[in-house]
């Protein structure tokens, strides 16, 4: 009877400690770790099965054990993400959408943490609330803007699919996602853990595609093609969220998103009953950001 108990009980610590490795193993990619570079980054593979690397959290205000500083920061009244990367060693650092009302914020944080500001760049012509770019670059001498080229916005920089964002010894990868409008961009960091997917892709929704040059076929067409094509482990940080939700991954999106889940007959269908109203600041919006905001470039 003992033996039979003392057996019993092995084995159900045994199957704890599975469970154990396996939860460890999912946060691990939930946190964004990786051991494969991505070809072409000038690092070397890591073996098929070897641990991490470095251990990744993307969470707000943290700071990546591999050198990339990261913080996400919220603008309540649009509903905006603007995301602060940089080289913790060399301090260069990029904006990700910027808005006007939270410049003096971004800019204290910035100064704070000793960062040097290269590039502000918009993931597309936002119709909702105005940049920041054009006013960050009256108070930062060499801030360069950066915006995609077929927006029709004015920048220093026009991106195209492809093109990297460097900052020290980071970038980002353009990837030309259109369908909310013509130029929308998704930006992926070098060991595709993390994509800035703008309005393309947002958690469990996805931008609007009745104004400005929206177009749901593209939209779909974009995020099957250029999103979801991304590791399943890639985090996702949209340029809004409306519920609080902050951060998702490529795997989650393509399993639980109620609009990219369905095909593209019925996801056109979808976006042309949403009904929604007009965004408030449109008329100002979109005008404004064409010249990188409030404030020419
Ligand atoms: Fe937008």
């Amino acid at each position: 009877m003992c033996s039979l108990l003392t057996k019993a009980a092995a084995a159900a610590a045994a199957r704890r400690q599975d469970r154990l490795r396996v939860a460890l193993r999912g946060l691990g990619e939930q946190s964004g770790a990786s051991s494969v570079s991505p070809a072409g980054d000038g690092r070397p593979r890591a073996a098929a099965g070897a641990p991490p690397r470095g251990r990744r959290r993307y969470s707000t205000g943290t700071r990546l054990s591999d050198g990339l500083l990261f913080r996400q920061l919220f603008e309540s009244e649009s509903s905006t993400y603007t995301y602060l990367l940089a080289d913790a060693v060399s301090k260069d650092a990029v904006l990700i959408d910027p808005v006007l009302e939270t410049v003096d914020r971004d800019l204290k944080l910035i100064e704070e943490l000793g960062l040097r500001l290269k590039t502000a760049v918009n993931t597309h012509c936002h119709a909702d609330h105005v940049t920041g770019t054009g006013l960050m670059k009256t108070r930062l001498a060499g801030l360069k803007s950066a915006i995609s080229k077929s927006s029709g916005a004015a920048a220093d920089v026009l991106l195209s699919e492809g093109d990297r964002i460097t900052f020290g010894n980071h970038y980002l990868t353009v990837r030309e996602t259109p369908g909310h409008t013509d130029g929308c961009v998704t930006l992926v960091t070098q060991d595709e853990g993390v994509a800035f997917t703008g309005d393309a892709l947002l958690i469990r929704g996805c931008g609007r595609t009745d104004f400005q040059q929206g177009c749901s076929k593209r939209l779909y067409a974009s995020i099957q093609q250029k999103i979801f094509t991304l590791p399943d482990r890639c985090l996702v940080y949209p340029a809004h969220d409306y519920l609080g939700q902050t951060v998702s991954t490529v795997g989650e999106e393509r399993a639980f998103n109620p609009r990219l889940t369905k095909s593209l007959e019925d996801f056109v269908a979808i976006m042309n009953n949403l009904n929604l109203p007009k965004p408030s600041k449109i008329d100002i919006s979109v005008p404004a950001n064409l010249v990188c905001g409030v404030h020419h470039v």
